[in-house]
C-alpha cells in the first residue's frame, strides 16, 4: 500500500505535528452579566457555573477571565429599570456604562466588547422600540446608535450589536466617527438566527420577549443564502468583525460564510449550548472536559477566527494544559 493515513496518527508528537487546526487563547471571548444591585454573585439557574454580578462583585470574574488566560470579555446588562423604549441602554449611568468604567479602571489588562441592543433594558422585551405589536426598524437603528456611542465614551473598545435590525450597522459606524470614535471596531452580529439556543441567555438577562417571538427580525433556521447577504451588508455598512450565532448547528452557515468574504469571522456558541454540555456531563452522561475541546475545535476547523463561548476559561486551562490547541 503506497498510502497509509494511519500512518501520521501514530504517536502523540505527529499527530500534533500534522495537526490542521491551533487553537489559541488570544481568540476566546468571555460573556459576563452585570446587573443593578449590591454584593450579587448569582448563579444563573439554567447555565451552572455562570453568574450575575452586581459592579462591586464583578471584579471576581474579570480576575478569574484574566488569571485564565482570557484577553477579552463581552458584557450584558441586566438593569433594574426597564421601560417601554429601552432608555436604560443609552444611559450614561446605565449599568453597562458604569461596568465599563469601573473594569477599564480596575482591569486595564482586559478587552471590552459590548453587546448592543435593547432586549434586557424593554419592558417588553423585544430588540428595539415598538410599533403596535411589530418592532420599528428606523427609530431603534438610532436609539442603538446612541446606545453604541454611549458604551464607546464609558470605555468600550469594540461594540457588537445583536438586535438585527436592517442598517444598524452603518448608523453605528456614522455615529461612533461623529464622535470621533473612527477606530473603535464594531464586531456585527450579522448572521443571528431565532433560535431556542439562547432559553438560558434569557434567563440570565431578563430578557425574554412578553409577547410573540423574534421572528420578525433574527433569521429563520432554514436558511443559509440569507446569512451570506446579511454578512455582505454588514461589511458594506462597515463592519470590521462579522459573526454567526448560534454554534454547534450553524457550522454550515459558518464555513460558508468564512469561505465567501474571507474577513474577520466570529462564532457565538451561545447558552443553550453550554447548558448541554453542563446537564449531559452533570448527570454523567459525557465527558465534560473533552465535549468542551472537542466542540471548540471544531469551531474552529469550520472557520472561527474567534469564539464567544461561556467556556472560554475553562479552554483557556486546556490550551495550557496542552489538551487541545
Ligand atoms: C440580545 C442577545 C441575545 C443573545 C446575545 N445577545 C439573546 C436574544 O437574542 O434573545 C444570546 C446569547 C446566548 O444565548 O448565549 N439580543
Amino acid at each position: 500500500m503506497q498510502y497509509r493515513p494511519r500512518r501520521l496518527r501514530s504517536c502523540a508528537a505527529l499527530r500534533s505535528m500534522v495537526r490542521e487546526t491551533r487553537i489559541s487563547a488570544d481568540s476566546l471571548v468571555y460573556p459576563i452579566f452585570t446587573a443593578d444591585g449590591e454584593n450579587i454573585k448569582e448563579e444563573i439557574r439554567s447555565m451552572p457555573g455562570q453568574y450575575r454580578y452586581s459592579i462591586d462583585r464583578v471584579g471576581e470574574c474579570l480576575e478569574e477571565a484574566a488569571e485564565a488566560g482570557v484577553k477579552s470579555v463581552m458584557l450584558f446588562g441586566v438593569p433594574s429599570h426597564k421601560d417601554e423604549c429601552g432608555s436604560g441602554a443609552w444611559d450614561e449611568n446605565g449599568v453597562i456604562q458604569r461596568t465599563l468604567r469601573y473594569a477599564k479602571r480596575e482591569y486595564p489588562q482586559l478587552y471590552y466588547i459590548t453587546d448592543v441592543c435593547m432586549c434586557e433594558y424593554t419592558s417588553h422585551g423585544h430588540c428595539g422600540v415598538l410599533d403596535g405589536e411589530t418592532v420599528d426598524n428606523d427609530k431603534t437603528v438610532a436609539l442603538l446608535a446612541k446606545t453604541a456611542a454611549s458604551h464607546v465614551r464609558a470605555g468600550a473598545d469594540m461594540v457588537a450589536p445583536s438586535d438585527m435590525m436592517d442598517g444598524r450597522v452603518g448608523a453605528i459606524r456614522r455615529e461612533l466617527d461623529e464622535n470621533g470614535y473612527i477606530n473603535t471596531p464594531i464586531m456585527a452580529y450579522s448572521a443571528k438566527y431565532a433560535s431556542s439556543f439562547y432559553g438560558p441567555f434569557r434567563e440570565a438577562a431578563e430578557s425574554a420577549p412578553s409577547f410573540g417571538d423574534r421572528k420578525s427580525y433574527q433569521m429563520d433556521f432554514h436558511n443559509i443564502n440569507e446569512a451570506v447577504t446579511e454578512a455582505e451588508l454588514d461589511l458594506a455598512e462597515g463592519a470590521d468583525i462579522i459573526m454567526v450565532k448560534p454554534g454547534m448547528a450553524y457550522l454550515d452557515v459558518l464555513h460558508e460564510i468564512k469561505q465567501r468574504f474571507g474577513r474577520p469571522t466570529a462564532l457565538y456558541s451561545v447558552s443553550g449550548e453550554y447548558s448541554m454540555i453542563k446537564a449531559a456531563a452533570g448527570l454523567g452522561y459525557i465527558d465534560e472536559e473533552k465535549m468542551i475541546c472537542e466542540t471548540a475545535a471544531c469551531m474552529y476547523r469550520a472557520g472561527a477566527d474567534i469564539l464567544i463561548t461561556y467556556f472560554a476559561k475553562e479552554l483557556a486551562g486546556f490550551i495550557k494544559r496542552g489538551l487541545i490547541g
